[in-house]
């Protein structure tokens, strides 16, 4: 199976968070719509800070949405590392329901397996996954290193798992838990938004190569059936 990906090509950064806003506004109004609830994936990182900001600001139906990272790194929620602090601190006081993978990175497969064992008491499956890409091709916490296989092909119904990335990304040399990339592929919306040249020459590679490609995001949307990869190249 090969992705269907429909690009969104922007000239601005303001153009690029305007369109990310968009779609993410929309995916969250429709699942309450339909379902009365919506459940997103939201990314760690820089790229997305902006648009989060922006979303936080925007009138949508927060007591409603429950809201995980995409992956967090095993640190207290202290930590500038933490992702959910981060997603705590803007949509926690709007009355969204923030979920925390954890905060102790000692024994990652025990956290994993308690983030996963929260994960499957959810009304599966998300209705968003949103994903940044790093400069390596690694995506949500699904890098290089012992535990990818685990990562991208785990036990039926796994959605979560910790990993711990070898070599450990600088930015932050920690343990982790990461959606699995079952749990990215069966989401109703799945959309990746990157930064510059170099990550979509990477990422124009990584489909091309698919299932058999060395950068995980490349095996990531190999099982992935759709994916909005929004570009800012300039
Ligand atoms: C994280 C993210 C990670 C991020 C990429 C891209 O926890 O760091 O989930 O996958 O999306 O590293 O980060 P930038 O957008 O900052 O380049």
């Amino acid at each position: 199976m090969s992705t269907s990906v429909q690009w969104v090509h922007a000239t601005s950064a303001d153009e690029l968070n305007a369109a990310v806003l968009r779609d993410v506004s929309a995916v969250i109004n429709d699942a309450v719509l339909v379902r009365g609830r919506a459940l997103v994936a939201f990314p760690g990182g820089n790229t997305p800070l902006p648009i989060l900001a922006a979303l936080a600001e925007a009138p949508l139906p927060w007591g409603q949405v429950t809201i995980m990272p995409s992956d967090d790194r095993l640190v207290p929620m202290s930590s500038p590392l933490s992702n959910v602090a981060m997603l705590t601190r803007l949509f926690g006081p709007l009355g969204a329901r923030v979920i925390s993978f954890g905060e102790d990175g000692a024994d990652y497969h025990r956290s994993g397996r308690e983030a996963d064992a929260m994960l499957q008491e959810l009304p599966w499956p998300l209705d968003l996954v949103w994903l940044g890409m790093g400069g390596d091709g690694h995506t949500a916490s699904i890098f290089v290193g012992p535990d990818l296989e685990t990562a991208l092909e785990p036990a039926a119904g796994v959605r979560a798992v910790g990993v711990r990335p070898d070599p450990l990304p600088p930015e932050a040399p920690v343990n982790r838990v990461t959606l699995t990339a079952p749990a990215i592929a069966a989401a109703r919306r799945t959309i990746l938004l990157i930064s510059g040249a170099q990550k979509q020459q990477l990422l124009e590679r990584a489909l091309t190569e698919g299932a058999a490609s060395a950068f995980p995001i490349g095996r990531v949307l190999a099982h992935t059936p759709r994916a909005v990869v929004y570009s800012l190249s300039g």
